[in-house]
C-alpha cells in the first residue's frame, strides 16, 4: 500500500463488479473517492468499509445513470471537483435479443449509460485536468466492441463508441500529461450476468479459461495506464480472441 495521499478518483457503477475492484484498489491506493451508482445500501456498505480501512474519503451518490437529471447531477458534481485525478466510466448492462426485440427504452437507457453519461462526464472532467496538466479517464468497454455479435447491438455499438472516442480524445491530449483507456475487458466474475436479462445464462457454458476476476480485471488496467495505449484488453487469452474476432468482424457483413 502507498501511503502518500493521492487525489480524488470518480466511479461509475461502483456498487459492484469491476467498479466496486476499482474503488477497493484506489482505496488502498489512498484515493479519495466519489462512488456512483443505483444501489443505496451496497454503495454505502462500501463507503463504510473504505474509510475504516484507509485514510480517504468516500462520498456517495446515488444515481440512475439512464437518465437526464442524474446525468446532469453527476456531470455538475464532476465540474467542482478540483483535483479529479481519475474518472472511471464503467457502469453498464447487458441486454439479450435481436434489436427489433429489445424494447426502444432499454436500447435507449443503454445509450444513455454507455454513450451520454460516458461523454458528458469526460468533457465536464477534461477543463481541469487539461488546467492541472495531470489526469486519467478509463472508459469501461468491452472485448465485445470490436465485432458485430447477434443479439448484442447496441451493447456492440455503444462499447465500439467508447473506443474510437478515447482514442480519439487521446489524440487531442497529446501534449498534457493525462492518459485515456478504453479498458475491453473479456467474461469476469461480476454481477453482469446475474440480473434478469441473464436469468437463462449459464456462466458454465463458456470455458473457464475465458474468465477474469474483476480484481485482475483492475489490477492490469491501472498498470496499463502507464503505457500509451488506449485500447486495453486485459489478459493474454482475450487479446488473441479480440485478434479473432477483429477477423471476424472483417468477415461480417
Ligand atoms: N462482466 C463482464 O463479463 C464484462 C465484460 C466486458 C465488459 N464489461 C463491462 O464492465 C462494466 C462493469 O460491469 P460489471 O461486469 O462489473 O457488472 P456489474 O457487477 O453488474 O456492475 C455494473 C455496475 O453498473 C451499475 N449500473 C448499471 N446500470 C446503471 C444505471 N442505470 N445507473 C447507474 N449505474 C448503473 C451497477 O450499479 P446499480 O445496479 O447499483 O445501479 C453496477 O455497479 C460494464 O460497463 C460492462 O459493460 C463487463
Amino acid at each position: 500500500m502507498n501511503g502518500n495521499k493521492q487525489g480524488t478518483a470518480l466511479i461509475t457503477g461502483a456498487s459492484s463488479g469491476i467498479g466496486e475492484a476499482f474503488a477497493r484498489e484506489l482505496g488502498a491506493r489512498n484515493y479519495d473517492l466519489v462512488i456512483i451508482a443505483r444501489r443505496k445500501d451496497k454503495l454505502e456498505e462500501l463507503a463504510r468499509e473504505l474509510k475504516n480501512n484507509y485514510s480517504v474519503s468516500v462520498d456517495v451518490i446515488v444515481a440512475d445513470l439512464s437518465t437526464e437529471k442524474s446525468i446532469a447531477q453527476v456531470e455538475e458534481y464532476i465540474k467542482k471537483v478540483k483535483n479529479l485525478d481519475i474518472l472511471i466510466n464503467n457502469a453498464g448492462f447487458g441486454t439479450r435479443g435481436y434489436f427489433s426485440d429489445v424494447s426502444p427504452e432499454k436500447s435507449i437507457n443503454m445509450i444513455n449509460v454507455h454513450v451520454l453519461a460516458p461523454t458528458r462526464f469526460c468533457r465536464a472532467a477534461l477543463p481541469c485536468m487539461i488546467k492541472r496538466d495531470q489526469g486519467s479517464i478509463i472508459n469501461v468497454s468491452s472485448l465485445a466492441s470490436f465485432c458485430p455479435i447477434p443479439g448484442n447491438a447496441i451493447y456492440n455499438a455503444t462499447k465500439s463508441y467508447l473506443n474510437m472516442f478515447s482514442r480519439s480524445i487521446q489524440s487531442e491530449l497529446k501534449n498534457y500529461n493525462i492518459k485515456v483507456q478504453a479498458l475491453c475487458p473479456g467474461f469476469a466474475y461480476t454481477g453482469f450476468h446475474d440480473t434478469d436479462e441473464f436469468k437463462d445464462f449459464d456462466r458454465s457454458s463458456i470455458p473457464k479459461w475465458l474468465w477474469m476476476f474483476a480484481q485482475e480485471v483492475v489490477e492490469q488496467s491501472l498498470k496499463a495506464l502507464s503505457k500509451n495505449k488506449v485500447i486495453f484488453i486485459p489478459g493474454i487469452k482475450n487479446r488473441i480472441l479480440a485478434g479473432l474476432l477483429k477477423i471476424g468482424g472483417k468477415l461480417c457483413p
